[in-house]
């Protein structure tokens, strides 16, 4: 996490909200934000060092980088292009994904791909984003959400356990609800679209909310059904953290208590791709994660977009 805290008491001074309704109505109580000029590619490396370290992996032995992030330095390259080039990885084949902030859950599946079948040996999935660059800090319905972070986990071949399933799903009617409008293809950058603040997320929230419930349940279930597994053989589920509210909504859906549930929204806030890779990692390091336990990743953003997968911790 970049080292500057964001929080809600600050936030007071911004725009009219109160720590009250924030903590209530989402759970959060500080976020982190980028430094000016640090980019996502700065938070990605950062992210990704250790994580090659904790593996003991060295760059030039990556196959394969995929950076999830709808916040990308640039338009074009991609980030993942980025970090290749700085770690020295140089035999990397490298992309991102945008899936907003089921990001991690698709970039883990896809390298997931390439490494059952062989391709590749060695892969590195980062989620990471700088999302205080595309929130409007005028507009306390969407600002109090967000925060920058980023996380990485390395992916190689287990003889057993690993990822045993994972689902991604999709539906593109649900533009409207969430999206980015200017800056691209459709609006490019003019006077007018600054003016006009259209180059900040706009989002639906109390829609998006009542989705996000069901495909999180859904996705959670099919998961379970193709890995011939119960929620009672899963130690931990690593939801999205976009929503305290959506997240034990989720867990009543599917029966879940929520000594089972890791949350670390109240530190970090939406971290959108981040946020799941993120949450793994600490409740890795905290410890309620050990070899052979089996966790659930679960995630949910604008596309719309979802997905989980289903792991056998295998380190
Ligand atoms: N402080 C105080 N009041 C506020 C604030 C605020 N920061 N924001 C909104 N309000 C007010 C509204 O104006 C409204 O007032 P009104 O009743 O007088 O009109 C009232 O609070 C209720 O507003 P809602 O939008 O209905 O509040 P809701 O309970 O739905 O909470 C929230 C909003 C937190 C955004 C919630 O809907 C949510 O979490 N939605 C899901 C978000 C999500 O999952 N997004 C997908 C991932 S993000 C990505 O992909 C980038």
């Amino acid at each position: 996490m970049p080292s500057r805290v964001l929080t809600n008491a600050d936030l007071e001074k911004i725009v009219d909200t109160s720590d009250e309704w924030i903590t209530t109505r989402t759970g959060i109580k500080e976020r982190h934000l980028a430094e000016k000029g640090e980019a996502t590619s700065d938070l990605a490396i950062k992210a990704a060092r250790k994580a090659l370290e904790d593996a003991r992996v060295n760059p030039e032995d990556l196959d394969l980088i995929i950076v999830a992030t709808i916040t990308p330095d640039m338009p074009f390259p991609a980030v993942a292009t980025i970090v290749q080039n700085t770690l020295g990885a140089r035999k990397a084949v490298c992309f991102d994904i945008s899936a907003a902030c089921a990001g991690f859950v698709y970039a883990l599946s896809t390298a997931r791909q390439f490494i059952s079948c062989g391709t590749y040996k060695n892969a590195l999935v980062i989620g990471a984003e700088t999302l205080s660059s595309v929130t409007d800090w005028q507009d306390r319905s969407t600002c109090i959400l967000f925060g920058d972070g980023a996380g990485a986990a390395v992916l190689a071949q287990v003889k057993s356990g690993g990822i045993l399933s994972s689902y991604l799903g999709c539906d593109g009617s649900y533009l409207d609800l969430l999206n980015l409008p200017a800056g691209g293809s459709r609006m490019p950058a003019t006077h007018e679209t600054v003016e006009n603040r259209m180059h900040y997320i706009k989002m639906q929230g109390n829609e998006l909310f009542k989705i996000a419930v069901r495909r999180m349940a859904g996705a959670a279930e099919i998961v379970l059904n193709q890995a011939k597994l119960q929620l009672c053989d899963v130690k931990l589920i690593i939801p999205h953290q976009a929503n305290i509210r959506i997240i034990m909504a989720v867990a009543k859906k599917i029966g879940l208590t929520e000594d089972r549930i890791y949350m670390n929204i109240a530190k970090y806030g939406n971290m959108s791709s981040a946020s799941t890779v993120t949450a793994m990692v600490e409740a890795v390091k905290e410890g309620r994660v050990k070899k052979g336990d089996v966790i659930l990743l679960d995630a949910f953003g604008a596309g719309l977009v979802w997905g989980a997968c289903l792991i056998e911790w295998s380190y």
